[in-house]
């Protein structure tokens, strides 16, 4: 097991890497307990959840992320007589832990809360940062707050139980860490598709351990998202769009939208074609779709709505070689154009 710690401006979060959620238990200190968590990890998992705590469980997917479901955990919250020194313990992927941890933050002004991250795109991504939220009147986490976790467990082993869809998808934010600021992360990505794919524990701790220190060294850097963070964007513009559009998967989603970014850094002449092929090939290789399922331009209409309060420029991640992400503000009429321009490479 590997620890990381995530120092901000009001916590030492830990991130325990290859940690059993057998052993969660340690980590409570004793304390009253009530976990949230969703049906599939109680089908897995319930019988090594920690002993006598009362479970609340949420639905599934993004459609759960939403006020309806905080008031459920809140109704709960009072049912089981929390107060401002019960732990939540969110055994579950993105959607439970940024629920859970929206819901921790808020009931009777904040209590403490951890994760046992239980996706790969949880371990390396959702879990890990402090952002916790839900989505209002189709905005994606419109409503939440900044806030880390005192420790997330992050089991690789839990992710044999994983949909193999839902476990590649983990891959594309793997692969996203590397390509903007840890070069030999992506190119043990590159060596290392079969192992990882096979679920090989040693391949899956480090590459969940490097994306996590990519991850952990830029929040510490800019926790509000004003500079640095917002690398972490890379590909997230076009897939917030491709996702609303089409209801692939975050990961999958992620995966196109990289392609693309990548094809405008080298249209751009930032990015050499080498680089950019690279990026292509590596997620094939994770079986990630990189070609953008839905119409370039119609696309390129749902981002404009996404960021419609932006103005006529947008910040767009691109990168200036593998491991070398930069930010830089775009003409939409110009995005549009090389958007337009690249096309008939996806048809
Ligand atoms: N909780 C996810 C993040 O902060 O990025």
């Amino acid at each position: 097991m590997k620890i990381l710690k995530v120092k901000t401006d009001t916590r030492i979060s830990e991130i325990l890497i290859g940690e059993s959620i057998d052993n969660v238990q340690k980590y409570l200190n004793n304390r009253k307990t009530i976990i949230i968590t969703d049906s599939n990890l109680i089908g897995h998992y319930k019988q090594r959840f920690p002993a006598n705590a009362p479970i609340i469980e949420i639905g599934l997917g993004e459609k759960s992320k939403t006020i309806q479901t905080l008031e459920t955990i809140f109704d709960k919250l009072i049912e089981y007589e929390a107060d401002r020194s019960t732990f939540i313990l969110a055994i579950g992927g993105g959607i439970v832990c940024d629920v859970a941890g929206f819901a921790a933050s808020v009931f009777m002004r904040g209590m403490p809360f951890g994760f046992v991250s239980g996706t790969l795109l949880s371990q390396v991504d959702a879990s890990v940062g402090g952002k916790n939220g839900v989505n209002f009147r189709g905005f994606k986490n419109m409503l939440g707050v900044f806030n880390q976790p005192n420790f997330v467990i992050c089991d690789t082993q839990m992710l044999s139980t994983l949909e193999p869809r839902e476990f590649r998808s983990g891959f594309a934010e793997i692969i996203k860490a590397g390509a903007i600021k840890n070069p030999s992360l992506f190119e043990f990505c590159e060596q290392n598709a079969k192992k990882a794919l096979a679920l090989n524990a040693e391949v899956l701790d480090k590459m969940v351990y490097d994306s996590v220190e990519v991850k952990a060294k830029v929040v510490e850097a800019d926790e509000r998202e004003k500079g640095e963070r917002r690398l972490l964007n890379f590909g997230h513009t076009f897939a917030h769009a491709i996702e609303k559009l089409t209801g692939i998967l975050h990961g999958e989603a992620v995966s196109i939208g990289m392609v693309l970014a990548a094809r405008v850094s080298e249209n751009l002449g930032m990015l050499s074609s080498d680089d950019s092929q690279r990026i292509t090939k590596v997620l094939e290789d994770y079986m990630l779709p990189t070609r953008p399922n839905t119409d370039v331009v119609e696309l390129f209409d749902a981002m404009k709505q996404d960021k419609k309060r932006e103005g006529s420029e947008i910040h767009l991640v691109l990168l200036e070689d593998i491991g070398k992400a930069v930010t830089r503000k775009i003409k939409y009429t110009e995005l549009e154009k090389i958007v337009h321009d690249l096309r008939s490479d996806f048809r």
